[in-house]
């Protein structure tokens, strides 16, 4: 058994990607993978957000107008995006090295 300093796990070569969700763009930091030992898991986008997103800017509707609050936004890819179409959008992680990302 061997005790490792929880930042041996840490990546912060964050790269800034383009995503296109149908007319909206966005670009962002984020990694292309991560850790879960530190759940650093929200330093990447996840493909229930990518799925999630393309849902969003095909019915804008669904939100638009609304105030919204994210929980675990990680990068905060949907909420971003949500903030296109909401009155108000407030982002929300638990993750203190994902918040400042
Ligand atoms: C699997 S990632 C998903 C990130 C982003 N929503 C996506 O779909 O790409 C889960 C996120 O939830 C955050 N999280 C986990 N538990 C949480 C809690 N109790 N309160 C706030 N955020 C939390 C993590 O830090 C992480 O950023």
């Amino acid at each position: 058994f061997v005790c490792l300093d929880p930042s041996f796990f840490m990546n912060r070569n964050y790269e800034m990607k383009t995503f296109t969700y149908g007319s909206q763009e966005l670009q962002l930091l984020c990694l292309s993978s991560a850790c879960t030992d530190y759940d650093l898991t929200g330093q990447l986008v996840w493909p229930g957000a990518v799925l999630m997103n393309t849902y969003l800017s095909e019915h804008p509707e669904t939100v638009k107008g609304h105030s919204l609050i994210e929980l675990g936004s990680g990068i905060g890819i949907t909420g971003i995006l949500c903030s296109r179409f909401c009155k108000e959008v407030v982002l929300t992680d638990h993750n203190d090295e994902v918040l400042e990302c």
